[in-house]
């Protein structure tokens, strides 16, 4: 074992240099990935009765409407209308495992995912010709992996950071918390380039980000200065408005909410031509007594991403899953949620738990309209079929684990037996922590990667990143 291991104290001693004590200390959360992980401890105030400027919009909605709206059109409003979640910027990010927050994303956890996929869009760079380019990130959160990704360019791949532009495609109600993320090294992950850029390396790194409005339709056309378009997103799919539909004795139903003067409800009725179209065109297949959920949205977001002017390659990255049996592999089991008695809704509705998710967990989603995220799994091989349809290619269609490996990471086996072999950097809890994720979260995190380049390669495994070649001499291996 190499000497500057052994004997290197609690990894938490050596947060300025990046080594491989850092290294280890940031996988102590890599491959978890366990987004929208359930926190105990309500970041902030939620209001029971919900915003009430996004409650006001969807009762006129459903008025409007004469009596119901799809779900979809609700999730729509209770996120992104007026007062929304996302639109109003109240989501709260967990940061560094605080334990505080509504939920957790993998760039949230840890830095080395934020490298790992630099390289990535490295590769699709390379197959550009490296000219000058656009990188969108779709979705930037709190501005955490543009932070990493931009140090990590600075730091690490000089050549491809003096050519890029990086934008944020997100509502403007994100856009102060991005802004602050990226320009300081308020809350960066130990081991990251960020925590030593000093001023000037963040000054330069804020420097390069423009932000673009998610809520103008046209924002994405913007980009027409001739450059090449790399585009990522994660998690951002599953955030978009995705309508219920169930098998009821045979015929496909959908979700309605409608209001009854003093809460929302739910009913089942007729599919709209959307969803009726997406059912026969992505083969939606959902067994006699379940539900699923399936979003028209998130695939013409893709659809706007993919016609950006000058577009050359998408990472979509979020949880959901590839494979022809998506809708009826998984048994999803009716389960009542719980509802906090605080808000006074009616206890006891029943709703499916798999399907659709709310964060912080165990609200119902027609409660809290404005103060709840709300999310469901995206359908990763209709994000592939409609991008074939538009003749891209899919150059990488797997986990995420294995795209994170071809980006120069080991794989999870490789990082146990790492883990196993200086056992006492972990502490009890969170071996115990990576063990429940992995068994729980190893494929539930999806990587599609489809693009118009040529020559991109993304089977044969990129180098180590640095710092993990002296890890994998521990255990001797590259399994
Ligand atoms: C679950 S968060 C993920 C944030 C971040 N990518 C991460 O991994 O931590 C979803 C993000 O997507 C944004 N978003 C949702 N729909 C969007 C859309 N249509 N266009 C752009 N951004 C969107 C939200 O505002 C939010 O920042």
């Amino acid at each position: 074992m190499p000497p500057e291991l052994r004997g290197s104290g609690p990894i938490h001693d050596s947060r300025f240099t990046y080594g491989p004590a850092n290294i280890v200390a940031n996988f102590n959360d890599l491959h978890i990935t366990e987004a929208r992980a359930i926190s105990t401890h309500l970041p902030r105030e939620l209001r029971p009765e919900g915003d009430p400027r996004a409650v006001q919009e969807i009762v006129t909605a459903i008025e409007t409407a004469g009596g119901q709206i799809p779900f979809s059109e609700y999730m729509r409003l209770a996120l992104y209308g007026r007062g929304g979640y996302y639109a109003d910027g109240k989501v709260a990010f967990q940061q560094n495992g605080s334990g505080m927050g509504d939920f957790e994303t993998a760039p949230e956890k840890s830095f080395d995912f934020s490298r790992a996929l630099v390289v990535g869009v490295c590769a699709l760079w390379d197959a550009t010709g490296k000219k000058p380019f656009n990188l969108v990130e779709v979705g930037g959160g709190s501005g955490r992996m543009a932070k990493d990704m931009l140090s990590t360019f600075r730091n690490e791949q000089s050549e491809a950071y003096s050519n890029l532009e990086y934008f944020i495609n997100d509502f403007d109600g994100m856009k102060p918390r991005q802004q602050e993320t990226i320009g300081s090294s308020q809350g960066a992950h130990v081991g990251s380039y960020a925590l030593t850029s000093g001023e000037e390396g963040h000054a330069q790194d804020l420097a390069k980000v423009t932000w673009l409005d998610a809520a103008s339709e046209t924002a994405l056309q913007e980009l027409d200065n001739g450059r090449p378009t790399i585009v990522v997103a994660n998690e951002v799919p599953d955030a978009a408005p995705a309508d219920i539909v169930s098998n009821v004795d045979g015929v496909l139903r959908q979700k309605m909410v409608a209001f009854d003067g003093t809460y929302f409800t739910e009913q089942w009725g007729e599919l709209t031509p959307e969803v009726q179209d997406y059912i026969e065109r992505y083969g939606v297949a959902v067994p006699v007594g379940q539900e699923t959920a399936i979003s028209v949205e998130a695939l013409a977001l893709q659809q706007k991403i993919t016609h950006t002017p000058g577009f050359a390659a998408f990472i979509n990255i979020d949880y959901g899953q590839f494979g022809p049996a998506f809708y009826d592999t998984e048994p999803w089991q009716p389960a009542p949620v719980s509802i906090s008695g605080a808000s006074g809704r009616p206890h006891g509705q029943w709703w499916t738990e798999a399907p659709l998710r709310t964060y912080p967990r165990g609200f119902h989603p027609l409660q809290m309209a404005g103060e709840l995220d709300i999310t469901y799994n995206p359908d990763f091989n209709a994000h592939r079929q409609a991008a074939e349809e538009e003749q891209l290619r899919t150059v990488f269609a797997g986990t995420q684990e294995s795209f994170i490996e071809v980006c120069g990471m080991p794989n999870s086996r490789t990082m146990f037996a790492i883990r196993e072999e200086i056992d006492s950097f972990f502490s009890e809890a969170s071996k115990r922590r990576i063990d429940r994720a992995r068994e729980l979260f190893a494929d539930r995190f999806q990587v599609l990667v489809v693009t118009n380049l040529t020559g991109v390669d993304f089977e044969t495994p990129k180098p180590l990143l640095s710092g993990y070649d002296e890890l994998v001499k521990l255990v001797g291996h590259r399994s």
